[in-house]
């Protein structure tokens, strides 16, 4: 049998091509192994405002907690990582150790066998636009919040009705933190689900009934679907409220 630790990096070699980067055009990737043996995919994306681009490290363990999977046993980089995503990397405390310069991994035992990709639906389709804001309520309670104690969760809606979670991930270090709504955007770009196949999103930011995306998601939702529709809570007295991304986000910001 293969060793698992050789099918992880011919994995993370197969993911990398989904990576964003038509501004670097250097795709990145890594794979994260979970206790049972299903896995994770992230990749770089990368935004015409450079700061805002997501890091394949952070974009994938941004879905892990958002898919409420934080068993990692091993990370699988596509290139040996830089003492930032290292730090990035011990801050989860996942107590992984460097196997070699691209691959992190549990002391503690054998690595499972590897299986499917861990599969990034929820597995309720909401029909309406109340459903879809009462389920983004249920997944913000997956929410790493600790710091600014302000949970959030979104669906992103497919066209054929399966939704990707999406909650708010934060970081010590605050400028490492993910939105719910870019959280969604990074796994489905990781799992090759194309933006035309977007239909929706749910955005509930609970403790908040005028809570709206913030400028950066505005910015990144605009730059791969900026007709998306986005439906957001307000509260159990009120009925949600549509709004396109073109439309939070006047005149956004293109690089052609
Ligand atoms: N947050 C989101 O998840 N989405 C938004 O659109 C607004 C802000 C999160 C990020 C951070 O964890 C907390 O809310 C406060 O900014």
């Amino acid at each position: 049998m293969t060793d698992v630790r050789e099918q992880l990096r011919k994995l993370v070699r197969e993911v990398r091509h989904r990576a964003y980067v038509p501004y670097s055009k250097h795709p990145e990737a890594v794979v994260l192994l979970l206790s049972d043996g299903s896995w994770i995919p992230g990749v770089r994306v990368e935004s015409a405002s450079f700061s805002l681009t997501i890091l394949p490290l952070q974009n994938a363990w941004t879905t892990a907690v958002a898919l409420n999977r934080r068993d990692v046993v091993a990370v699988a980089f596509s290139q040996p990582p830089d003492a930032g995503v290292r730090a990035f990397l011990e801050e989860l405390k996942l107590s992984l150790l460097d196997v070699s310069t691209d691959l992190f991994a549990s002391q503690a035992s054998e690595l499972p066998a590897l299986r499917e990709p861990l599969v990034p639906f929820l597995d309720q389709m909401p029909g309406s636009s109340l459903e879809g804001i009462q389920l983004a309520r249920e997944v913000a309670a997956r929410a790493l919040a600790p710091y600014s104690r302000f949970p959030v969760g979104c669906l992103l809606q497919l066209e054929n009705g399966r939704c990707i979670p999406g909650v708010n991930v934060e970081h010590p270090d605050w400028t490492r933190t993910l939105c719910a709504e870019r959280n969604a955007l990074g796994t489905a770009i990781s799992y090759g689900i194309a933006p035309s196949t977007w239909r929706t999103l749910f955005l509930s930011c609970v403790n908040d009934v005028r809570g709206t995306p913030c400028g950066a998601c505005r910015q990144l939702l605009a730059e791969h679907r900026s007709d998306l529709s986005v439906w957001m809570d307000r509260g159990l007295e009120n009925p949600p409220e549509l709004m396109r991304v073109d439309l939070l986000l006047l005149g956004f910001f293109v690089l052609q």
